[in-house]
């Protein structure tokens, strides 16, 4: 087991146990679609566009939960390569079945720490890249466990184009401002609202996932935080 391998991962990796669908999915889909670790490249050298036959751009999504956003994004964009990190099995067996019946050819499933995967990826190689209600470990003596960091946005910024899309949401105020200061005192990232509160209002095409819609009945605002890699 690689030193990157054994990096912990905050939160659940397994709740209830499966259901026979679930599991099912994970036992049939998720050989066709895992990106193993044999496919890890230690030097940074992975090019996420040979894991699909034929696609234009590459999109990235950390901690997709239930993926439902990641299906309607790779049902409507089927020449776009998605690259999706999940840990929580249970997560992944969810979308694995929600996509039993579509084409498989524009999605690869990574199950384990989405930073594994993001530092196995080439410099310049990812178009767009979603965190999207990242776990918020409200302690502050938790913060060091968030997902944004400047560690980790100093490895989504070597990855990502040149004009590629960063968005990050939330609906913890203080998660919100804490996300947004940090991408924003990082060098390459700029934050595109224009005005004071662009960063409630959701993006077009959006698509709310079960998590999000939860937040929003019991009255909470989604922030949603639209950067792009300088
Ligand atoms: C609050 S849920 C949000 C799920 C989904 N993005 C949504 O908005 O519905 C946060 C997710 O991040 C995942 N997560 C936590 N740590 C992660 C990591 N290191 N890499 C990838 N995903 C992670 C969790 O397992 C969980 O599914």
């Amino acid at each position: 087991m690689t030193k990157e391998r054994i990096r912990k991962v905050y939160g659940r990796r397994q709740g209830r146990p499966l259901r026979g669908d679930r599991q099912e999915a994970l036992d049939v889909i998720y050989p066709k679609l895992e990106l193993t670790t044999a496919q890890l490249k230690q030097d940074s050298s992975l090019n996420p566009r040979t894991l699909f036959d034929n696609v234009g751009r590459i999109e990235f999504e950390i901690g997709f939960g239930n993926g439902e956003f990641l299906r309607n994004n790779m049902l409507n964009h089927p020449d776009t390569g998605f690259i999706g990190a999940e840990p929580f099995v249970n997560g992944v067996s969810s979308f694995l079945k929600s996509i039993k019946d579509d084409g498989h050819d524009n999605i690869r499933v990574f199950m384990d720490d989405a930073i594994i995967i993001a530092k196995s990826l080439q410099d310049n190689s990812v178009d767009g890249m979603y965190v999207l209600n990242p776990d918020p470990w409200h302690k502050s003596r938790h913060h060091k466990r968030r997902m944004i960091c400047q560690a980790n946005l100093d490895v989504f910024s070597r990855i990502l184009k040149s004009g590629a899309t960063f968005i990050m949401t939330t609906d913890v105020d203080e998660l919100a401002e804490w996300m947004c200061t940090q991408a924003s005192h990082h060098p390459d990232f700029e934050w595109m609202a224009e005005s004071a509160d662009d960063w409630r209002k959701m993006p077009k095409n959006w698509y709310q996932t079960r998590y999000e819609l939860k937040g929003k009945e019991a009255g909470r605002t989604q922030s949603y935080l639209i950067f792009k890699r300088k």
